[in-house]
């Protein structure tokens, strides 16, 4: 059986923290979301906090040796050991080359890359229903996945919350920033033999069974 340490490539909104949360329950191991840990870091009005916040208002990425540094710290992390889901990490390529490089100080690699190819249309309907759990930070859809009791979390009861960075401003740029910075990581991990495509019709619902069923013909499971 092949170790799962995998990454989540898409637009904003496509699905990548959906997808990701339901890998984990399905291989048991850990998600490495760095929009999370920048919340987190935000919330805790750190120093990265701060700085984060400033380039993730205007929809703009953190400058990369910030992030990269933040997720070599999360990857030294015991619990990393079993396996790894990357959510939003790499989002350029310089990005991706530098994880290369954390991979090999800790003796691993990357054993697949998901990309959720999701149209703008349904990207925008999938953004702006998007609710999230402050605590957990588990994504719901008001429409499409909702929560059992309306604004609140069903995994923690954790209170639902729209995220700052959804205004549809800003939501413009980050699919902008998206198509030039981070969508020619698709061609630098085909090369590489890493891509598996997730078609867009699949839906947030089916996520455990989706990935239960990828994780197999991965040889994950
Ligand atoms: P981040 O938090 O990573 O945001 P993002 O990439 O913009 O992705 P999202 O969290 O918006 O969406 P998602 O793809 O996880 O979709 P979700 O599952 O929630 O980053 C935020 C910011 O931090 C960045 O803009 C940047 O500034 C900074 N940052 C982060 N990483 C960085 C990096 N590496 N370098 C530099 N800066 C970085 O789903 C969306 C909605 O759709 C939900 O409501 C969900 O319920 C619903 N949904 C999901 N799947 C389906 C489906 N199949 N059908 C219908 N609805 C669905």
């Amino acid at each position: 059986m092949k170790k799962a340490n995998l990454i989540m490539l898409g637009a904003p909104g496509s699905g990548k923290g959906t997808r990701a949360v339901a890998l984990c329950e399905v291989l048991n191991v850990v998600q490495v979301a760095t929009g999370d840990l920048f919340r987190n870091n935000i919330k805790g009005g750190t120093e990265l906090g701060k700085l984060a916040k400033s380039y993730i208002d205007k929809g703009e990425l953190v400058p990369d040796e910030v992030t990269a540094s933040m997720v070599k710290d999360r990857l030294q992390q015991p619990d990393t050991q079993k396996g790894f889901i990357l959510d939003g990490f790499p989002r350029t390529i310089k990005q991706a080359e530098m994880l290369e490089s954390i991979l090999k100080e800790l003796g691993e690699e990357i054993t697949a890359v998901i990309f959720l190819d999701v149209p703008d249309a349904e990207i925008v309907k999938r953004i702006s229903g998007r609710v999230i759990c402050e605590k957990c930070q588990a994504p719901y859809h008001k429409e499409y996945s909702p929560s059992k009791v309306e604004g609140v979390c069903d995994k923690c009861g954790g209170k639902l919350y729209t995220r700052d960075d959804d205004k549809p401003e800003t939501v413009l740029n980050r699919l902008e920033v998206f198509r030039k910075n981070t969508f020619p990581l698709v061609e630098f991990y085909e090369k590489k033999g890493l891509i598996v495509r997730i078609p867009p019709e699949l839906s947030a619902e089916g996520a455990v069974s989706d990935m239960r069923k990828l994780s197999q013909e991965l040889g994950l499971l």
